[in-house]
């Protein structure tokens, strides 16, 4: 009984709902692709049933490749929104227009490489190269068969794209990768194919443009890419590695008001940053997102920093002049409410707003709870319990994990031992873990042992910092 009562107190995991229109219109837009790569099949006259057949074939191996590359790209980003399903789906659609209208102009490396490296830093790169693989093979003219050198150089040259996009971590990068990619293309076509430039057209009677102005060509598409990156962030919500790192600077005005308003706050997230970065660097996850998730995931606390312990120093607690626990409950729900507003405001993307709900999860607010229990015994739970949901993700299940650890590690003795460090980080991982918690996190046994050595390591950085060295006064070298 007490076990269901308290899977009772954790929301059912929501999976992204695509709503029914979504869905119909990407299955609609994925029909439309499939028509526009194969319709040309049917155009031979006479029709044979073996023609048709053939064509039904494409046709559905299309259908069913888009429908795969959905699926990898929900397999890849499992909190994916339709928006981002229609980008994916668009750029095939769009790719496979303009093979049909100009095939014979312009070269597919300009075509296929350019979205390649949109889907790779909004979604991953085993996503884009799901991508690329339906965008190269279901081409539109079957009539139109590209020379086998130049589609080896395509196939080379948007994986190369689909990987490095995927771990691209600044614009500069991404410069840098529009520049050698044309560059890389230029050359190899020019020692493939570029001898004999009969070949390139494999004895077909359209013709490629020259291969210097091909991969000049490709450089323009990809430096207009990287321009509209930041229009394609905003309008699809896709968060790129770039985007990350921006949101992380500190001088950002919502960090800065943290540091000036609530300082206290402010210190604390840096201690859980370094915590929850130390943790997922060991179970191998996303560091810039929960770098960047724990430097907002307090945010919330700026609409009342004085009500928080940590910005208190020594002057009055307003919850002991409130003497009511309902009421202090009540504000301590706030900074996540409150918290989310401020993600509203600021555009924070939606990946990093799910920081500032899932780190407090549906946690009972002890201290209080145990106060209004002094007051009356029958008092509900239920008003002192965070509002959930609990975390979705490994990476906000650590931060949950750092966020409860910090204030206990920062108050240990500095002469405490390793094992006595230890021993707490397991006992408040323990509580969390009972309390169902980390039930949709998908943390691992050996994850979670890895998050524990990894917390025991900073916990031994900031011992080492705060012992202090012997100076005399003739020695204030350092
Ligand atoms: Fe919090
Ligand atoms: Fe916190």
């Amino acid at each position: 009984m007490l076990h269901l009562w308290r899977r009772s107190q954790v929301p059912v995991k929501q999976p992204i709902k695509i709503s029914r229109i979504d869905n119909l219109i990407i299955f609609l837009l994925c029909i439309l692709i499939s028509i526009i790569s194969s319709y040309k099949l049917l155009l031979i006259s006479p029709l044979n049933i073996a023609d048709f057949f053939s064509w039904l074939l494409t046709f559905t191996e299309i259908l069913v490749s888009s429908g795969i590359l959905i699926l990898v790209a929900k397999k890849e980003n499992p909190t994916i929104s339709s928006r981002q399903i229609f980008l994916i789906i668009t750029l095939l659609l769009a790719v496979q227009a303009t093979k049909l209208s100009l095939a014979s102009s312009i070269s597919p490396l300009s075509m296929i490489i350019p979205p390649a490296l949109i889907i790779s830093q909004g979604m991953g790169s085993i996503t884009a190269l799901a991508w690329v693989s339906i965008a190269s093979f279901s081409w539109p003219d079957p009539a139109v068969a590209i020379n086998n050198n130049l589609f080896f150089i395509l196939l080379v040259c948007s994986s190369v794209v689909s990987l490095l996009g995927g771990r691209i971590r600044s614009r500069a990068q991404l410069l840098q990768l529009s520049i050698f990619i044309p560059i890389g293309s230029f050359l190899s076509q020019w020692l493939l194919i570029g001898k004999d430039k009969v070949s390139l057209i494999n004895k077909q009677d359209f013709v490629y443009g020259d291969i210097f102005s091909d991969s000049l060509l490709l450089a323009i598409v990809m430096l207009f890419t990287i321009l509209f990156i930041p229009v394609f962030e905003s309008i699809f919500g896709l968060l790129t590695k770039a985007r990350l790192l921006e949101l992380a600077d500190k001088e950002k005005p919502l960090i800065r008001r943290l540091s000036i308003e609530a300082p206290g706050t402010f210190e604390h997230t840096l201690l859980i940053c370094g915590l929850a970065e130390e943790a997922t660097r060991m179970i191998g996850g996303d560091i810039d997102l929960i770098k960047t998730g724990a430097l907002y995931h307090d945010v919330g606390k700026l609409h009342a920093p004085n009500w928080f312990i940590e910005n208190q120093d020594g002057s009055k607690n307003p919850h002991d002049e409130l003497d009511d626990p309902i009421k202090s409950a009540e504000v301590l729900q706030a900074h996540v409410d409150e918290g989310l507003k401020f993600a509203r405001k600021n555009r924070l993307p939606k990946l990093i707003a799910n920081f500032i709900p899932e780190h407090q999860g549906t946690l009972k607010m002890g201290y209080f709870f145990q106060k209004a229990k002094e007051k009356n015994l029958d008092i509900n739970e239920h008003y002192f319990r965070y509002k959930g949901p609990i975390p979705q993700s490994k990476e906000t299940a650590i931060l949950m994990l750092a966020d409860g650890c910090e204030a206990a590690l920062r108050a240990m003795n500095i002469n405490a031992s390793d094992k006595e460090a230890l021993e707490t980080i397991s006992n408040i991982i323990y509580s969390r873990q009972k309390d169902g918690q980390l039930n949709d996190g998908n943390l691992s046994k050996g994850e979670i042992f890895l998050i524990k050595r990894a917390f025991l390591n900073v916990w031994k950085r900031i011992r080492h910092r705060r012992i202090q060295y012997p100076t005399s006064k003739n020695n204030t070298f350092s």
